[in-house]
């Protein structure tokens, strides 16, 4: 059942639909806009004056002057585990760092233990705030990864407890399996057994069961070589489900090349990124994924190459990375704020990244923009610039979220 028909007045609207970032609209700016939704989807965006004769009889909604804008698109997070890790914020702020933490049994593995003990109604009760307060930012859509089962009960669970929060909330889920996360104690110094008797099979047991919409790994000296990504990569291109990389964050991989070479929809973090990688990314149309949260957390000092992303065309998208170590940030607001003031992002890429780029980056081209056919999920907000969402620190703007057409 889909909500009546209704179009929305006195509005400013950030379609998203420039292709020119840097050009003199990169937000594609409407004044005084209408916006006719019907059937879930929105039939008609352009200015009021020149709404089409059809639509001007539907019921008005008056929005008071305000902005709206696509809702916003969380295509980066790991709101599903167990447990959390304040205790290593402490031992990071005496001087370790997160290699050390990870390599003494800490970090990840400290994850794990606690997701695999968590049944899946814990996952769920445990996530929901962090996905309310997305909700209550203007979020409709978030990326929800596994990776802290690591073995395959733990890894469907978690994917299953990513579908159920879709069921409980007005919210769209798109699940990564990342089996390729860490490597678990059982399967020390054993990493390429633990690809083929562990991620693999239960690849394939997940993706029977109807619960993996990307193949994601971690790609990095304290986690698995490209040799083995590629060897998972195989398999998921083998069953037609698309791919995503953790690369070059913490070091030069080459994993972001990697991925292009599989048509990754992303590659994400890269920190370390060098141009040729960059290329590859261009050439394949994989979207780099800026995650501030985890640089900010983790004080790194070398920030991803967002200059030569920009020369080459690459699609810039921003994501909280919500996880309880690297960035246990649940703020999509927040984390376009630090993509402009640590990386030196523009506001109008910044919402790009939460919106048209953040749609790419998970497979989905009905979302992110205000546009005819596209899906009604929109942000009202209580601001007149689009500007004002990246520019705000610990505010929320949010007037109302809709959902599918629905007020
Ligand atoms: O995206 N880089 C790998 N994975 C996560 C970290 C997860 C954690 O520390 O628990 C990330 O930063
Ligand atoms: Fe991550």
């Amino acid at each position: 059942m889909h909500p009546s028909p209704i179009t929305l007045i006195g509005l400013q609207a950030a379609t998203m639909q420039s292709s020119d970032r840097s050009g003199a609209d990169p937000y594609g700016l409407i004044q005084d806009a209408a916006l006719v939704l019907a059937e879930g989807r929105i039939a008609w965006v352009g200015p009021r004056a020149d709404l089409p004769a059809e639509h001007a009889r539907l019921p008005q909604h008056d929005c008071g002057n305000r902005l709206i804008t696509p809702a916003l698109i969380d295509c980066h997070t790991h709101v599903v585990h167990g447990g959390n890790r304040a205790t290593e914020f402490e031992m990071r702020l005496e001087g370790a760092t997160y290699e050390e933490v990870a390599r003494a049994g800490g970090g990840i593995i400290s994850t794990v233990k606690a997701t695999r003990t968590a049944s899946q109604a814990d996952l769920v009760d445990q996530a929901l705030p962090f996905v309310d307060a997305m909700i209550a930012e203007g979020v409709a859509v978030i990326e929800i990864k596994s990776g802290y089962g690591l073995n395959q009960v733990t890894e469907l669970r978690m994917l299953r407890a990513a579908r159920e929060i879709a069921t409980l909330r007005k919210i769209t889920v798109k699940t990564s399996y990342l089996p390729a996360q860490a490597i678990p104690p059982d399967y020390y110094d054993r990493a390429d057994a633990y690809i083929d008797d562990v991620a693999i099979p239960a690849l394939h047991a997940a993706h029977a069961e109807g619960l993996v919409e990307a193949v994601d790994g971690f790609c990095e000296g304290i986690a698995f070589s490209p040799a083995q990504i590629e060897r998972l990569f195989t398999v998921a291109r083998a069953l037609n489900l698309p791919v995503k990389l953790h690369a070059e964050q913490l070091s030069n991989l080459g994993g972001a090349a990697l991925a292009a070479r599989f048509n990754a929809i992303s590659a994400d973090h890269l920190e370390y990124l060098d141009e040729a990688g960059v290329i590859a990314m261009a050439a394949a149309g994989t979207v780099a994924v800026i995650l501030p949260g985890a640089f900010y957390t983790l004080r790194e000092t070398q920030a991803p190459p967002v200059a030569l992303l920009r020369k080459h065309n690459v699609p810039m998208a921003v994501a909280t990375d919500m996880n309880p170590g690297s960035s246990p940030m649940s703020s999509l607001l927040l984390a376009m704020n630090m993509a402009c003031t640590l990386f030196r992002m523009t506001p109008a890429e910044a919402l790009a990244g939460t919106t048209i780029n953040a749609a790419r980056a998970l497979n989905l081209p009905s979302h992110g923009t205000l546009a005819a056919g596209q899906v009604a999920d929109l942000a009202i907000w209580n601001a007149q610039h689009p500007a004002e969402l990246a520019y705000r620190i610990g505010f929320n703007p949010l007037h109302q979220r809709i959902i599918g057409g629905a007020l």
